[in-house]
């Protein structure tokens, strides 16, 4: 192995209105307080093996729709879990311009927090396709008939192939094989 290996664990932003915030993302997301530094500093994590995952601090001062911070992720474990998340963003009334989209080699739903942050969670297709790729997807479609709508659509991009291959081959790039 060489090199420092890394994986991406957490992300820290701004906020306005931290109370709000933080029923958002634990109401949305399943996510759970785990600390916090009085009311200008909490950290939040929906996985045991992080300390968190989200930090949220105090005294945002950009507006809403500003362009530099673009968004952030949360891997989901199943399609229902999407469900799940899409629902529970549904009955925000905060939630706004709420979207499903695949990448190819994930199913997303996006949406904009009650800061106009961008939001997604995603569940990992099977396949690599070369980036950026994104198309609308039917989340009330069965698991069944995503997965053939989605093979559909990759069938027609050469760069299509098994995410497994993908990840050997970055795996070996990186100096861990
Ligand atoms: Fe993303």
């Amino acid at each position: 192995m060489t090199g420092p290996r890394v994986s991406l664990s957490h992300a820290g932003f701004h906020v306005n209105d931290m109370d709000k915030m933080i029923d958002f993302y634990t109401n949305v997301f399943g996510l759970t307080v785990t600390d916090r530094g009085g009311d200008r500093l909490v950290f939040l994590c929906g996985d045991p093996k992080d300390h968190h995952q989200l930090i949220m601090i105090g005294g945002r001062d950009t507006e809403p729709g500003s362009k530099h911070y673009a968004h952030m992720a949360f891997r989901a474990d199943s399609m229902d879990t999407l469900r799940e998340i899409h629902a529970k963003a549904s009955n925000e009334t905060d939630a706004t311009d709420i979207r499903t989209m695949t990448h190819g080699n994930a199913w997303s739903v996006y949406f904009q927090d009650p800061e106009g942050n961008t939001a997604e969670a995603f569940f990992d297709t099977p396949w690599y396709v070369q980036q950026p790729f994104l198309e609308p997807y039917d989340l009330n479609q069965s698991d069944e008939d995503i997965f053939k709508y989605t093979e559909e659509l990759l069938s027609k991009h050469d760069t299509t192939r098994p995410v497994e291959e993908w990840r050997q081959e970055l795996s070996e790039k990186l100096g861990a094989n």
